[in-house]
């Protein structure tokens, strides 16, 4: 793997990936970094790895979606694997406008593949990272394995169910040298304040009302970043072509027990003299429409295949979680400000 593409590198998991992968010995390639900086992509997530490894990383402003973009960074860059992070991915967002979902998840997809498909031989792996969420919603019982039956519930799920079926369509038809991934819930640094776990650490932190949807036992499978990027590179690495691994954190919780545990972080490393508990600061709201109950993932076939297993639990992984949002304010006040913005506009011009 000499020019690994990464799409999406801006967003959270990719930018942790590039993150986790550079410093690597296993990997000495390069990689390049393509995103169009939608208000997820956030360039300055990674300017200490420019600065660092200059020769090794690039990043290249730019759409999925758009043929013309895509032929000249495979060929100016000489791709020959590709990392395919690049999605809208937030579920909020593509109930009230599904557009930007149907376009970059389902189409930038097949615009990228088409591409790959043009390498031959030439391409190593097409590895595409997907959700759990394509299997739709379980009940009190059960486990997603890789042969559940795909039933996705929201827009972005069916989006990215849409995606998996192309990639694997492309593996048997044109025999493209693909690998998927479906994991769960992530968390960790870098991630945007919309999604429940950094909405509610900021919140928690400023004393705001902290917004669980309908009764709050909504179940996710929880898993630390990092430990889906180090699966998503053994993948890459040692994964079978055209097999699909189940990614998961074996670490089930309602919702209110997330923010609830979010709370009493918080007020552990942030205690205010005279403030009752964050607790206090839990208010059920109308629920989201169509909200999948439960999901649960069964990731026994990465860790038997591929010796896989997560480093953090999630005592661990939120007590670091927190740390890093409570030591980057900075990069917190230039996200809720918008200023983040105002910098990419300096550094690549407005979205064309
Ligand atoms: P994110 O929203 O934080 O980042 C997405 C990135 O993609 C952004 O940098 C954005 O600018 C870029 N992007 C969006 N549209 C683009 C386009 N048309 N062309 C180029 N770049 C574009 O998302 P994330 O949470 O980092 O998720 C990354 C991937 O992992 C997605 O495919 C998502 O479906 C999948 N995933 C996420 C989770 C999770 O918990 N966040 C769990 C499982 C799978
Ligand atoms: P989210 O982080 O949006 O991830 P996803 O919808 O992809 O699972 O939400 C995680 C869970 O938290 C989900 O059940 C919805 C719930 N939730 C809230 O209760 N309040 C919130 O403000 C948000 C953003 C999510």
């Amino acid at each position: 793997m000499k020019n690994l593409l990464v799409t999406g590198g801006c967003g959270f998991i990719g930018s942790n990936f590039i993150r986790f992968l550079l410093p690597r010995a296993d990997f000495t390639g390069r990689i390049v970094n393509l995103d169009n900086l939608t208000y997820a992509g956030n360039a300055e997530n990674l300017t200490d790895m420019a600065q660092e490894y200059p020769d090794r990383y690039v990043f290249e402003r730019g759409d999925v979606c758009d043929p013309l973009v895509l032929a000249d960074i495979f060929s100016r860059h000489d791709i020959d694997a590709v990392c395919h992070f690049a999605a809208e991915s937030h579920v909020d967002r593509s109930i009230t406008g599904p557009d930007a979902f149907i376009q970059t998840n389902i189409v930038g997809t097949f615009q990228l593949l088409e591409q790959a498909r043009r390498l031959d031989d030439r391409l190593i792996r097409f590895h595409h990272v997907s959700t759990d969420e394509v299997y739709g919603s379980l009940g009190a019982a059960g486990h997603f394995t890789e042969q559940t039956p795909y039933r996705p519930n929201s827009p972005y799920s069916a989006s990215k169910a849409s995606s998996d079926h192309l990639v694997r369509a492309y593996a048997k038809t044109y025999g493209l040298p693909v690998t998927l991934s479906n994991c769960s819930n992530n968390y960790g640094p870098f991630q945007f304040p919309e999604k429940l776990i950094p909405l509610m650490v900021l919140n928690a932190l400023e004393q705001k009302p902290l917004p669980v949807y309908g009764d709050g036992k909504n179940v996710r499978d929880w898993l630390y970043v990092v430990d889906h990027c180090r699966a998503i590179w053994e993948i890459l690495v040692k994964g079978r072509e055209g097999e699909t691994y189940n990614i998961g954190g074996d670490c089930e919780m309602e919702n209110i027990d997330v923010v609830k545990s979010i709370c009493d972080i918080v007020d552990k490393l942030r205690p205010e003299d005279g403030q009752p508990s964050r607790r206090d600061l839990i208010t059920f709201v109308v629920d989201r429409p169509g909200h999948d109950r439960r999901y649960a993932i069964d990731s026994s076939k990465i860790r038997d295949e591929l010796g896989w297993t997560p480093a953090e639990n999630f005592a661990s992984g939120m007590a670091k979680t927190v740390g890093w949002y409570l030591d980057h304010g900075d990069w917190i006040d230039r996200v809720r400000s918008g200023e983040y913005r105002r910098w990419i506009e300096t550094q690549y011009g407005s979205p064309g």
